[in-house]
């Protein structure tokens, strides 16, 4: 590679002309951005999640693994609320590393967001599909449950275990929300604000009913021992459980990638950020501490739907279908979140000229990237109806813990590069919060399964062959670098 392409590689965006509008509309107040934020991260991994890395690999100390996730996504946290008070462009970290990184690594980041917001969507309807199918049972309904489970997923109909054909109901709740949001942010923001209500309620509902029925010798043992196999309880299996359940925090990064439609962004993003992660940081622990101490964790193996197991062992079994009804529509805001999101971080990389301008292209009434919620609407039925949860959720941990790992080491380069650039928010205590946060996402993503380490390799060489081909000679700083 001769040296004025690999310069090319790493050219950088200017921070000064990254402030741009972009045709968005700016809608969004402080007030619905926290509730975006935590009604868009409070779900699946907590309501679905939760059960799988008690019972696969952490058992009671699960708890641990949430604290780990917590303290990683302080840091990170701290990090982006630095980067999101000089930066306001929508795209989040793709956006802060081609300032601090240049090119190409950001395009390598913004390419795995795809597996943080798409995957992560899909994996999120996937659980939807379980608290319906739950539902459905409870109500003695019984429909061809083959049509709720991927091909890979073996399903016990009649104590008979056979394989599923694919997950229909997770495809109907994209195509639905994905149509509902062409139509415009500032009506789904209000839907948003009232669902985030109804599930704030059901999650402190079920700590404040199932406390006093927490059976401590559910906690015993804390910490089950390994059973000879990395990831399997012990040490390594409360991390394994944490790089899983990273993946129930994901979101807050998200609210800076709606920049371009926050009234005040470099005020706002910053403290919203910092608020959310507190907020569910509290409600997850205390609510796996509920969880884990009604039911013991053997009994979660192979629950899709843990929490109304939990709420079976306490005297009010008549919650049990309100908590799963309300599960289901509190679904909705982590699905905008995503869906908006990745159709938002497309529509930065578009206007970059890495991607074809098809998602950039702006629905003159709605004001909203239609074509490209069209395109993922697709993506995300596909990867939803045929991959089980498991494997999504730890995609969707790898993609963005890959990501947030640039962002923690942008910071320390933007404050070498852009020294006296005004900054609404410092980290304080200098580069250890940075530092410790890139290690916490090595530590995370090395925890995580070999196939998901597959995953993530063969995406990102796809990812890099569409750059070669595309993204390179169609950039807005192609023509720029050569003059
Ligand atoms: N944090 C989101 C959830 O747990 C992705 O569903």
């Amino acid at each position: 590679m001769d040296l004025s392409k690999r310069k090319s590689l790493f050219r950088k965006k200017s921070i000064e002309n990254n402030q741009h509008e972009n045709g968005l509309a700016r809608v969004i107040g402080m007030p619905s951005l926290i509730f975006f934020g935590v009604g868009g991260i409070v779900g699946t991994g907590l309501f679905t999640v939760t059960g799988i890395a008690a019972s696969e690999h952490a058992g009671p100390a699960v708890l641990l693994s949430f604290l780990i996730g917590a303290l990683a996504c302080s840091f990170i946290g701290l990090c982006y609320s630095e980067l999101a008070g000089m930066i306001t462009e929508s795209g989040s970290s793709y956006s802060y590393i081609y300032i601090a990184m240049g090119e190409f690594i950001a395009w390598i980041v913004g390419w795995n967001l795809v597996l943080e917001y798409s995957v992560g969507a899909a994996a999120v309807a996937v659980s939807w599909s379980q608290y319906l199918k739950s539902i459905l049972i409870s109500f003695h309904l019984h429909l061809p449950y083959q049509f709720f489970a991927s091909p890979l997923e073996k399903i016990n109909i009649n104590g008979q275990n056979i394989s599923g054909i694919l997950n229909l109901p997770s495809t109907f709740v994209i195509i639905f929300l994905s149509l509902y949001l062409i139509q415009g942010i500032k009506q789904s923001f209000r839907m948003n604000n009232m669902i985030v209500l109804i599930k704030l309620f059901v999650v402190f509902a079920v700590i404040a009913f199932g406390f006093s029925y927490v059976d401590f010798d559910n906690f015993k043992p804390f910490i089950p021992e390994n059973t000879g196999q990395f990831g399997h309880f012990g040490i390594s299996g409360i991390f394994q459980a944490a790089g899983m359940i990273f993946f129930a925090y994901i979101g807050f990064d998200s609210v800076a990638s709606t920049a371009q439609e926050v009234k005040n962004p470099s005020r706002d993003i910053p403290k919203a950020i910092l608020i959310i992660i507190t907020i569910t940081a509290l409600i997850y622990v205390t609510f796996a501490f509920v969880i884990v101490g009604l039911v013991n964790f053997h009994q979660l193996l192979g629950n899709g739907a843990p929490v109304a197991t939990a709420i079976d062992h306490t005297p009010y079994k008549w919650l049990q279908p309100v908590i799963k009804f309300s599960i289901i529509i509190g679904y909705f805001p982590v699905l905008v979140l995503l869906l908006v999101g990745q159709t938002r971080i497309f529509f930065t990389l578009s206007k970059d000229g890495l991607i074809p301008k098809f998602f950039s292209v702006i629905h003159p009434n709605h004001k909203t990237p239609h074509l490209s919620h069209m395109f993922f609407m697709v993506f995300i039925c596909i990867l939803s109806a045929f991959i089980p949860i498991s494997i999504l959720s730890e995609m969707c941990s790898i993609g963005a813990l890959s990501a947030f790992f640039f962002v923690c080491i942008s910071v320390m380069i933007l404050r070498r590069t852009h020294k006296d650039f005004p900054r609404r928010f410092k980290v304080p205590g200098g580069d250890i919060i940075p530092i410790f946060g890139t290690l916490v996402c090595c530590v995370l993503m090395y925890s995580l399964s070999n196939i998901t380490w597959l995953t993530i390799g063969g995406w990102m060489f796809i990812g890099i062959i569409i750059y070669w081909l595309y993204g390179h000679k169609h950039s807005k700083l192609q023509q720029k670098f050569h003059n």
